[in-house]
């Protein structure tokens, strides 16, 4: 699907993706670099890496990718160096690197839940304090008065709760939570704007596959007809939203990108049944409250 936006929303601009190489990362790092952004993509394995650059590259993105983990504090600084050296600063860091899998709290282990904490929130702090020097207004490559962006991929299954996602409902509100501390603080004193992106099901992703394998997909209709699997371009569209001049005044809110999903509720009357009776009971119930003031109570 064409884009909305125009190609140079982001001209000039420099992006840094972690989990970049493949599935809602590698959509944002294709559709940052047709809108005028360098990217850089950061991922663990070498081989993705070096595909989803290819890649970009055929397109004429200018792109590099640096292998390195999230959990890992030197390679976050590593890659955040790497970036900055080839492109001479770096104006936006998506932090879309996440692990999961389905599995009930009885049968995770807490090396298991701290693995998914570890990436998801803990490597999202780790690359905001990394990428900080440079995301800064008057930081090396930057203005005086200009700072960057930082966008976080979320999720909106802490919102309620959600089954066998213990780990990442967690992980994914302390993300939430990074996200609104470091759009007061770094919005505060650094001119950073910091947002983040809540997306529903996304198809032909590796969250897809994990959590809702072919194996169980006929479950999934148990959900209810809000229930549709969105395409990672949507996603990369909020992005662009966010991360281009668009959203200039949005700072500290995290956008749910799910066509309503996270709203279900199972419909427990029938609209007849309320359009044929709600005014039957108002009435019942204003004749009732004029025979007995108490019942109001
Ligand atoms: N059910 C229960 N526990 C599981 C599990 C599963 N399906 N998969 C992994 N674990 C547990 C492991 O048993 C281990 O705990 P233990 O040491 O107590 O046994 C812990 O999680 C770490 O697993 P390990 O395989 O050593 O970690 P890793 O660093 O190699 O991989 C994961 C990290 C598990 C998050 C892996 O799924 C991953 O790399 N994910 C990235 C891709 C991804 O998930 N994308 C979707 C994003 S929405």
């Amino acid at each position: 699907m064409e884009s909305p936006f125009k190609a140079d929303v982001l001209k000039g601009k420099v992006a840094l993706i972690t989990g970049g190489g493949s599935g809602i990362g590698f959509e944002i790092s294709t559709q940052f670099g047709r809108h005028g952004a360098a990217v850089a993509i950061m991922g663990r394995r070498r081989q993705v890496v070096d595909a989803a650059v290819a890649a970009l590259r055929s397109e004429g993105i200018r792109a590099i990718g640096v292998e390195g983990d999230v959990r890992k504090q030197e390679d976050a600084a590593r890659v955040v160096e790497e970036t900055f050296k080839h492109f001479g600063k770096l104006d936006i860091l998506v932090n879309g690197a996440a692990g999961n899998f389905l599995v009930s709290p009885e049968d995770l282990s807490p090396n298991g839940f701290r693995t998914v904490m570890d990436i998801d929130s803990v490597g999202t702090f780790t690359m905001c304090h990394e990428a900080l020097k440079y995301l800064k207004k008057g930081g090396p490559g930057k203005g005086p008065s200009a700072g960057g962006v930082i966008l976080n991929i979320s999720a909106t299954l802490h919102y309620t709760a959600s089954w066998y996602q213990i780990h990442v409902s967690a992980a994914k509100a302390a993300v939430d939570s990074i996200t609104r501390s470091l759009a007061l603080e770094w919005g505060t004193d650094y001119s950073i704007r910091v947002n983040g992106i809540a997306p529903g099901p996304i198809g032909d992703t590796p969250g897809m596959r994990k959590l809702a394998p072919v194996e169980m997909q006929n479950h999934y209709s148990e959900l209810g007809p809000l229930y549709k699997v969105g395409k990672r371009w949507d996603i990369a569209m909020a992005a662009l939203y966010l991360a281009s001049d668009a959203g200039k005044y949005v700072n500290g809110t995290t956008m749910v990108v799910d066509g309503g999903l996270w709203l279900s509720r199972p419909r427990r009357i029938a609209k007849e049944e309320v359009r044929k009776l709600s005014r039957v009971v108002e009435k019942k119930s204003r004749n009732s409250a004029l025979v007995s003031p108490t019942s109001k109570l």
